[in-house]
């Protein structure tokens, strides 16, 4: 399943974009090799990295999908993420990476803190609702205000409330730190929404 909305960044296949696998899709290989399962292993140097491969690449690794919320003078702002991580015990920080592009990411900056609000499988609409640039994202949910003062959606799986502890910039992202101050698991029972290959999915046991 996957819908328009979602910004071309996190997407699958462009127009006119050529992967890995294609048969005219050799620019950035200096050395490959066939593995059994028809992998391609590729070396690149930084004036022959294919953006779109790379991506394609990472796509393999799946995710959960976050919205990280804030609310700057009081007005929520928000936007959906993949790029979470637990980051340290002792002391607690988490991290996400914002892309330089997040028109929501600066307001939620400046208001010091922020929650990451773990999705549920049964809430692509809201992934999507916060893949958007600009509009009231928030008009149609259940949220609350935290103890740091940034928006906590009311389903969901889990979330996790921080200052913003430290901002390193990383090429077209930065990695914001988080410490935090208060966390909560909102539903045990269900599941997590999924991001593999530019879909969405939901978690199955072995
Ligand atoms: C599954 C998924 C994962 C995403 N992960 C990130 C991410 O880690 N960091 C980021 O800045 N944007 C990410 N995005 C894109 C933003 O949600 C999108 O650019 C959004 O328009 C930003 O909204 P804003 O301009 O209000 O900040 C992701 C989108 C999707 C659908």
């Amino acid at each position: 399943m996957i819908t328009a909305s979602i910004p071309q960044l996190y997407t699958t296949r462009l127009p006119g974009e050529r992967r890995l696998g294609d048969s005219q899709s050799t620019v950035c290989i200096l050395s490959a090799r066939v593995d059994k399962g028809g992998g391609v292993t590729t070396a690149v140097s930084d004036d022959q990295f294919d953006q779109k491969d790379f991506r394609t690449t990472m796509g393999q690794f799946c995710t959960g999908v976050v919205i990280a919320t804030g609310a700057p003078d009081g007005v929520p702002a928000g936007f959906a993420a993949q790029s979470f991580v637990s980051l340290s015990l002792d002391p607690p920080l988490v991290a996400i990476c914002p892309g330089k592009g997040s028109t929501s990411w600066p307001k939620i900056r400046d208001s010091g803190a922020f929650c990451v609000n773990m999705l549920l499988a049964s809430q692509v609409d809201v992934c999507n609702n916060f893949a958007q640039s600009g509009g009231d994202k928030f008009s149609d949910l259940a949220w609350s205000t935290g103890v740091t003062g940034a928006p906590i959606l009311a389903d969901a799986l889990a979330y996790v409330e921080c200052t913003l502890e430290n901002e390193v910039d990383a090429g077209d992202h930065t990695i914001a730190i988080g410490r935090v101050k208060a966390y909560k698991r909102l539903d045990e029972a269900s599941g997590p929404l999924l991001f593999f290959r530019g879909k969405y999915g939901q978690f199955q046991e072995l």
